[in-house]
């Protein structure tokens, strides 16, 4: 089914007979915005979002989308007699009027996004605004049906304008989901974190952008940044455009803004906030200062983002726990716990077929799994949250490893199939410990020695709880019990 309707919307990317019709439409829009000039120009910040800081497009469809399901539930409904059919009827007709206003504005919206669209995106998106227009076009038919009394006339037009709708929302969510069309395409990677020197002051000229890269180790990148002089200052802004990832330091800089050279967003220098659109979202913001004739950058770090700096480092608060505790610590409790994983799996994978003993080691090997997350998730990782941007992934990494162990556990000891997903489990937490130890437990090392022997005692006490505590077993047998399906 997926790959024959990504056939139809591949055939749909290629036809290049849309190529004439869409120049046409995108024509009349540009050049009625070059006549109406600057009021058009507002109008068109508005439609795209600019103000609000999102595209407002995926906001409008909602209105349609949501009263027209409605109309389409109450006319079911009314047709096999759940509802009294006038009352039904009255209220479907108000629907779907709602409905036709709502997508006048999601049409004015999708128009102002599109015409900034290009090559197969633009096919798509002309394909997916004539279908949702011919679903207006069927739901105003309907309303005049009923309007003349032809209530079950007008029911078979509404039900099949909810039939089209659907085919036009899969088409957008082409667009967005698959094709990334206004999704954010500038690079938000959290470096440079501290001041780093990028390019002689020398090389600066006054109002000429300058490309220059820093190195993300963690996404294996290097990250674009655009370096504007002007009046005396230097600014710095991400070097790929948040609307379509166009390149900034091929645009030029007019009126204290940066303007993209692809579809003429305006950045403004000082803020990176979107001046005019089709742009709706800032550009990743650097801290520029020139040391000794040197230009040097820092990230300016977004609201909501998790990453670890020299400064939020220093804002810790260090409650000075554990100190002088006997203890040893939390990475050393975690990479001997890791280390026994390691020879269980090497065990259990050594043993050929269904033997008891075999049963009895994948059951230990189930129960320690259980027992390493549970004691990671309560108490190690909320500690290094604040020193580490790995807890987010690990978190998800024990998800990944709880289900392969749940379908593992499934199948009958010794089938291919559980040797091929004992394998996989295997693997998967090879990775994770290996992760762990090469990033999460070096940056843990930024706890100070008291807390993390404080961590470590915690839990080693929890591990001992869960393994003696009669009703965690009882529990733990339980859990597997039943993924076992015994
Ligand atoms: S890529 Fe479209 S305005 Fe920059």
């Amino acid at each position: 089914m997926g790959k024959m309707i990504d056939a139809a919307i591949g055939r749909i990317e290629a036809a290049e007979g849309l190529d004439r019709p869409g120049y046409t439409l995108g024509k009349a829009i540009s050049r009625t915005g070059q006549v109406a000039g600057r009021p058009s120009k507002r109008l068109a910040n508005a439609l795209h979002g600019r103000p609000y800081g999102h595209p407002i497009h995926p906001i409008a469809v909602t209105v349609p989308v949501g009263t027209w399901t409605l109309a389409f539930g109450l006319d079911l409904l009314a047709a096999v007699g759940l509802l009294r059919d006038r009352g039904a009827s009255r209220a479907a007709d108000l629907a779907l009027k709602a409905g036709a206003a709502g997508a006048a504005v999601a049409i004015a919206t999708g128009l102002a996004d599109w015409q900034h669209l290009n090559g197969r995106d633009r096919r798509v998106g002309l394909v997916h605004g004539t279908v949702n227009t011919a679903a207006l076009g069927l739901n105003l038919l309907s309303v005049a049906l009923r309007g003349r009394g032809r209530v079950a006339a007008g029911r078979w037009a509404s039900g099949a304008a909810f039939a089209v709708m659907g085919v036009g929302g899969y088409l957008g969510g082409h667009l967005v989901y698959r094709r990334r069309a206004a999704v954010d395409h500038a690079d938000r990677s959290p470096e440079p974190r501290e001041f780093k020197p990028v390019l002689p002051l020398s090389e600066l000229r006054d109002k000429v952008p300058h490309r220059v890269g820093v190195w993300d180790e963690a996404a294996r990148q290097e990250i674009g940044i655009v370096l504007v002089k002007q009046g005396g200052r230097v600014h710095a802004m991400g070097a790929r455009c948040s609307h379509a990832g166009g390149p900034l330091d091929q645009g030029w800089v007019l009126d204290g803004t940066l303007v993209c050279p692809w579809h003429g967003s305006r950045y403004d220098l000082a803020t990176g906030q979107p001046a005019s659109g089709p742009s709706t979202c800032p550009q990743p913001r650097y801290v520029a200062r020139v040391q000794d004739g040197t230009v040097e950058v820092k990230r300016e770090q977004e609201p909501g983002d998790h990453v670890v700096t020299s400064d939020t480092l220093a804002g810790r608060p260090r409650h000075g726990i554990g100190d002088g505790v006997p203890h040893r610590t939390a990475t050393e409790v975690l990479g001997e716990h890791h280390e026994m994983l390691r020879r269980l799996f090497g065990r259990t994978l050594a043993l050929p077929g269904d033997t008891a003993q075999r049963h009895e080691l994948m059951r230990t090997l189930a129960a320690e799994l259980d027992i390493h997350e549970a004691i990671e998730d309560a108490i190690f990782y909320p500690a290094v949250q604040a020193v580490s941007e790995d807890v987010d992934i690990a978190y998800a990494e024990h998800g990944v490893l709880a289900d392969l162990l749940a379908a593992t556990v499934k199948f009958p000891l010794g089938s291919a199939e559980f040797e091929e997903h004992l394998r996989a489990l295997h693997a998967s937490f090879l990775h994770h410990a290996g992760s762990e130890e090469r990033s999460m437990f070096v940056e843990a090392g930024r706890l100070s020695d008291g807390e993390l022997r404080a961590l470590g005692h915690k839990l080693e006490t929890m591990l001992d709880n869960e393994r003696t505590s009669r009703f965690r077993r009882a529990f733990r047998e339980l859990k597997i019990s039943l993924l076992e399906g015994v």
